[in-house]
């Protein structure tokens, strides 16, 4: 078939501040849980910043800004995703004043993308919660986190409101669930997490997303607030209706965020789950009043679906965060993950057939492993495989359009090669451009187009014709 984007469709790509910032004490900026994290969710945090986390450096965005744009550029971005470094503008998050250079840094970005016609898409909150929020708060399980996050907006509304449209308020919040301290800043070991204080954290950030929301209105008119959902489509193992069932209870605990999002109130099988887990949620009227601040579009990232079975002899899918069983019919990635590309079309129905707001695909892509080789004496990486990837998952959104689904657009994520958040390694590489640093943190941090990088660029050419 032949796939026809709409016009002025955001083709782009994704990053977070702390997976390619790097810079990680310089311009004032104090420390982030990341900071911490050298493992990723692989392991415990560290007391302090240790020198094997590749997060510190990253692939030194903050110093290299206007080179890689420039490239985002070549390719044709129309928009580009990327995070504000929280503990950057404030390095404690409950400070009175905001951080000077920090605001000055996000100024140079914008200027970079504007000279080059590209629209920021920036995300508020990405996996990078001050530390001293998770230290001396537990992070979100404090209702005062909603004050200080609220307050941090506001800045970034009222220093950025004019230049940037598309704002995300968390990365892929219904992922606190799986990974309290990246998601949630909660330093309390999963295993000892209540779920009284983790659904608490929920509401918190769910409220902070709402008022936020409000607060754009105000402060930035103009501005489109987005959630940023993890989305995991969840088939039923077998025909059999407990399969079934428990597949549909698996996609309503993701689902709840949207929901929420979406419609200003929690949903009747969110709160049989608090019920039946003996959870008292603390609710304000005043909180109730804040959620009926609801998003002008709905944000997700897309990588993969799993599969759901009421036998508990089934296993869990490996590397997975968000738990399920594997799906026999389909392959996966050198990291575990299963390709999917349907499971996007399904997924675009899905959001937009219930929630009815613009939708947009702000994470999709593959992470493998690549191998930087000279040809014709320019040093590249042949990608067929995430070229591939990337064009059959695109036809599925091309159909999804045909369907009558509202998209804004499609930003892959990682598009420079930079750290990954699960696993903490730079071998896991998902860019169209290669970037010289490995696991050991060697490397000239030099940057490379790799085969996908012309193929990118010729689908924003013919926006999305030669697919
Ligand atoms: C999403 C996150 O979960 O997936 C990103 O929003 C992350 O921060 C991306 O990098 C890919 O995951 P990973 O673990 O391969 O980096």
């Amino acid at each position: 078939m032949t796939t026809t984007f709409p016009e002025g469709f955001l083709w782009g790509g994704a990053t977070a501040a702390n997976q390619f910032e790097g810079a990680y004490d310089q311009g004032g900026k104090g420390l982030s849980i990341q900071d911490i994290m050298p493992k990723g969710i692989m392991a415990p945090p560290s007391e302090e910043p240790t020198e094997d986390n590749l997060k510190l450096t990253g692939i030194d965005f903050y110093n290299r800004y206007a080179e890689d744009i420039a490239l985002f550029a070549e390719m044709g971005f129309k928009t580009f995703r990327f995070s504000i470094a929280w503990s950057r503008i404030f390095p404690n998050g409950d400070d009175a004043t905001p951080n000077e250079e920090g605001l000055a840094f996000y100024d140079r970005v914008l200027d970079e993308l504007e000279k080059h016609g590209i629209e920021p898409l920036v995300t508020i909150s990405h996996y990078e919660t001050p530390l001293h929020l998770a230290r001396e708060y537990d992070g979100w399980t404090d209702r005062r986190l909603i004050d200080f996050y609220e307050h941090y907006a506001r800045v970034l509304f009222e220093r950025y409101g004019q230049r940037v449209k598309y704002w995300l308020t968390f990365n892929e919040i219904n992922a606190i669930i799986h990974a309290p301290l990246m998601a949630g800043g909660i330093l309390t070991p999963k295993e000892e997490l209540s779920k009284q204080d983790l659904y608490q954290a929920i509401h918190h950030e769910l409220v902070a997303s709402a008022r936020v929301t409000r607060l754009a209105r105000e402060v930035a008119p103009g501005a489109q607030i987005g959630c940023m959902i993890l989305a995991m489509p969840t088939y039923p193992l077998t025909p059999n209706p407990e399969d079934v069932l428990k597949a549909l209870q698996a996609e309503q605990a993701n689902y709840a965020f949207g929901d929420v999002h979406c419609r200003g109130y929690y949903p009747g099988y969110f709160l049989r789950t608090l019920r039946e887990a003996g959870v008292e949620l603390e609710i304000t009227d005043q909180d109730r009043e804040d959620l009926k601040n609801t998003v002008d579009f709905v944000s997700f990232s897309y990588y993969s679906s799993v599969c759901e079975s009421a036998d508990p002899s089934q296993e869990a899918g490996e590397s997975n965060i968000m738990g399920g069983t594997k799906n026999p019919t389909l392959k996966a990635s050198e990291w575990g993950w299963q390709i999917d590309p349907v499971g996007l079309r399904i997924v675009l129905n899905d959001y937009w057939d219930r929630w009815q707001k613009p939708l947009f695909i702000v994470e999709n892509g593959l992470g493998a492993k690549d191998e930087l080789l000279e040809v014709d004496g320019v040093k590249t990486v042949q990608d067929d495989y995430r070229i591939d990837y990337l064009n059959q998952h695109l036809t599925q959104v091309g159909e999804a359009l045909a369907d009558g689904v509202d998209l804004l657009g499609y930003t892959t994520w990682g598009c420079i090669d930079l750290v990954s958040a699960s696993t903490a390694q730079l071998s896991k590489r998902y860019g169209f451009i290669y970037v010289d640093r490995n696991d050991y943190g060697q490397g000239s941090l030099e940057r490379y187009r790799k085969k996908s990088f012309d193929w990118y660029k010729e689908v924003i050419a013919t926006n999305g014709g030669s697919l």
